[in-house]
């Protein structure tokens, strides 16, 4: 049974390769994705999604330019993780085709209002989208069949400050109407992404395929790398969104804990930081299934298997 899935995202160098991900994924439908501020500018995003999907021959999937900035909170993008293009070092050709006229926050109201229950949202940015969506028609709530998202740390330290991930530190205001609007969430935090190492030998094996994906990656990773190694003395990346979205049809590959987790709002030195409640000390009911052990070389080898197979069709 094929899953239809729209793609909120902030491409970004992860959020490229969740896209061909996709594109690489019989079990999946990619019907469209909305563009958010993160780690480039919405503007530069959505250039950046036309120009991935024109590359993998995929400019059939419209694409929607969403919001350009936080609920509340200044804006913050990642040229330092994700390059002054927002794809490290690759370069594409300037995209084709145009983005759609529609708002990203309609596109998201329209496509699971249309479709009630069959429709699976997939949230690898910011959360600033998705909130405008719920707060303009807050019946997508109960007609989405089910949410993903890449966000937040549990018991894992921050990626952005010490505490805080960085879509969820983004908006985190948007990340707290999102998380309390009774979606069915599925959260992938840092704790198991952390897990998921793009390493050198992985790109080295995707590079014994001469294609203009397998250069794409090694471009754009080449600069990810460089970052991990730079601030974080990672060898390798870490790939959160296509964990995220490999669990949409491979659920198996991640243990889950069904909690109440709530983000930090004070403002401190704690803002944007998600936490859950183990002990139901709140009383609160469980809000998502949290995602807190990983299977990652079993996740990377499903990656590298259909980064491959991608590669390998005729260009
Ligand atoms: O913290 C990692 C997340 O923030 C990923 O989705 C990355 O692409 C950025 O958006
Ligand atoms: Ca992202």
């Amino acid at each position: 049974m094929t899953k239809h899935i729209i793609l909120d995202t902030d491409p970004g160098i992860d959020d490229s390769l969740a896209i061909l991900l996709a594109l690489a994924s019989p079990e999946i439908s990619l019907d469209g994705l909305s563009v958010v501020h993160g780690n480039s500018s919405t503007a530069l995003g959505t250039v950046n999604a036309l120009s991935v999907l024109e590359l993998a021959k995929a400019s059939h999937i419209p694409v929607y330019k969403g919001c350009e900035i936080p609920l509340v909170q200044p804006s913050l993008l990642a040229p330092e993780t994700h390059g002054e293009q927002g794809i490290g070092y690759a370069k594409l050709p300037a995209p084709q085709t145009s983005p759609q006229v529609q708002h990203g926050s309609d596109f998201l109201i329209e496509e699971i209002m249309s479709k009630p229950g069959e429709v699976t949202l997939v949230c690898i940015g910011p959360l600033t989208n998705v909130a405008m969506a719920i707060r303009k028609e807050p019946r997508i709530v109960e007609n989405v069949k089910e949410v993903f998202i890449m966000g937040g740390a549990i018991r894992h330290g921050g990626n952005t400050t010490p505490l805080a991930e960085f879509n969820t530190f983004v908006d985190p205001h948007a990340a707290h109407i999102v998380f309390h609007s009774g979606m069915p969430i599925t959260l992938t935090p840092l704790d198991v992404t952390y897990q998921c190492i793009f390493l050198p030998d992985d790109l080295n094996r995707l590079l014994k395929i001469d294609s203009s994906i397998t250069k794409f990656i090694a471009d754009a990773t080449r600069f990810y790398m460089e970052f991990h190694d730079e601030y974080q003395k990672i060898d390798g990346c870490v790939i959160n969104d296509p964990l995220t979205l490999a669990l949409t049809f491979m659920p198996e590959l991640c243990d889950y804990q069904e909690l109440y987790v709530d983000v930090d709002l004070s403002g401190g030195v704690s803002m944007g930081k998600t936490f859950a409640d183990f002990y139901r000390m709140t009383d609160k009911p469980a809000n998502m299934k949290v995602a807190l052990g990983v299977r990652p070389r079993d996740f990377m080898e499903l990656f590298l298997e259909r980064m491959e197979k991608l590669a390998k069709l005729p260009s």
